[in-house]
């Protein structure tokens, strides 16, 4: 048999780590500073990361809680902010997990189809008319899973629906310095923060298993989840807050992305390339940097099976169908349709020999 190829989880590959640094780090920061690194307590964070974020970030401290991964922060936010009958808008497709996520505390999850500019701004007002969410969920920035960025003007009427109406806007933007050409739009939150959460993590630049997200929100949003947090588990892993802390600290953060950018930027443009060349029939997402390219197959396409057919013929995909949360009425999800294509921790060799398998089957 030959060698399957993943195309299924976005994460790093180990080769991404910086292990050595993150070693030093770690010691060192137990060692300086056990009284606090090793005891119960800091609910919203280690405070001399939470410092270094906020001087990062031009906001204050205490519009800061770093937590246990940015996934947690979500669980979270959606515990503080969603009542029962309440709706939550998602881009659709959007985040598999946030969707399971935000329905696990009993939001009705509704997606707004994306474009190539960000969601339907003409749906999206036209839904947050007929009912106030309790937030709209978006990954601003490389989108997880369809490789899109929002473009400047959605984002600054998404800012103003939001004050207007009231509610809040989750920008999750675990992806935004993995930019691999162009230039950067303005985060939501610069264009009116009143209303905006923004939730990052250090999963996709130093590493998952660190377990540190964090989110910026106005101070009184982020006390009544930071309580949250302490009912749930009761500290924070504090080491390796003080970890992260040490390498922004020591500069070696932007190192590390400059790191990444080196590693994946061949990756990305093999994956481009590679559906260019190879199914030059079917539209794919251009995404200018973060781990995913999309596609979604011509409806004559033959999708049925597509995840157990690629199985069989050495190829891993995620069923396209949990990135789709329950549609407008008036849409119809293209889920069976719908394929991610993670291109950071398969090699340009891997990724020109997947799509030719992707393709095969089609
Ligand atoms: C958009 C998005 N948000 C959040 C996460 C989870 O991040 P964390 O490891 O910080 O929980 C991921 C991971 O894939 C993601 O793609």
């Amino acid at each position: 048999m030959h060698e399957l190829i993943s195309f299924t989880r976005g994460v790093p590959p180990t080769e991404a780590f910086p292990t050595a640094a993150l070693a030093e780090a770690l010691a060192a920061s137990v060692t300086r500073d056990p009284a606090v690194v090793l005891q119960y307590g800091q609910q919203q964070g280690y405070p001399p990361l939470r410092a270094l974020l906020a001087e990062r970030h031009g906001v204050r401290a205490d519009e800061i809680l770093v937590g246990n991964g940015s996934l947690q922060l979500q669980d979270l936010v959606a515990s503080v902010l969603v009542r029962p009958g309440d709706t939550v808008l998602t881009e659709q497709p959007s985040y598999d997990r946030a969707i399971a996520t935000f329905r696990r505390r009993g939001a009705r999850v509704i997606g707004i189809p994306l474009g190539d500019d960000g969601l339907d701004l003409t749906r999206f007002a036209a839904e947050v008319a007929r009912q106030t969410p309790a937030f709209v969920y978006l990954v601003p920035d490389f989108q997880n899973p369809a490789g899109i960025t929002t473009s400047a003007a959605h984002r600054r009427a998404i800012v103003a629906l939001a004050e207007q109406h009231g509610f809040w806007v989750i920008e999750d933007v675990p992806y935004r310095s993995l930019r691999y050409r162009g230039t950067a739009e303005p985060q939501l939150r610069e264009l009116g923060d009143s209303r905006v959460i923004t939730m990052t993590s250090f999963s996709k630049l130093l590493s998952p298993g660190l377990r540190v997200g964090y989110m910026i929100a106005p101070a009184a949003l982020i006390t009544r989840v930071t309580r949250e947090g302490e009912n749930q588990y009761l500290s924070p892993v504090l080491p390796t807050q003080a970890a992260v802390a040490e390498l922004l600290r020591q500069g070696l953060l932007d190192d590390t992305i400059a790191a990444l950018l080196t590693l994946y930027r061949p990756r990305w443009q093999a994956m481009l390339q590679a559906l260019d060349q190879t199914l030059p029939g079917v539209p794919h997402s251009t995404p200018d940097g973060g781990f995913f390219v999309s596609l979604t197959l011509p409806p004559d396409a033959n999708s049925a099976d597509l995840v157990g057919r690629a199985r069989a013929a050495g190829l891993l995909l995620t069923d396209g169908r949990a990135f789709f949360a329950e549609p407008l009425a008036d849409t119809t999800p293209a889920g069976e349709r719908f394929v991610r294509l993670p291109f950071c921790a398969v090699t340009p060799e891997q990724i020109a020999e997947g799509v030719r398998r992707l393709a095969t089957l089609l």
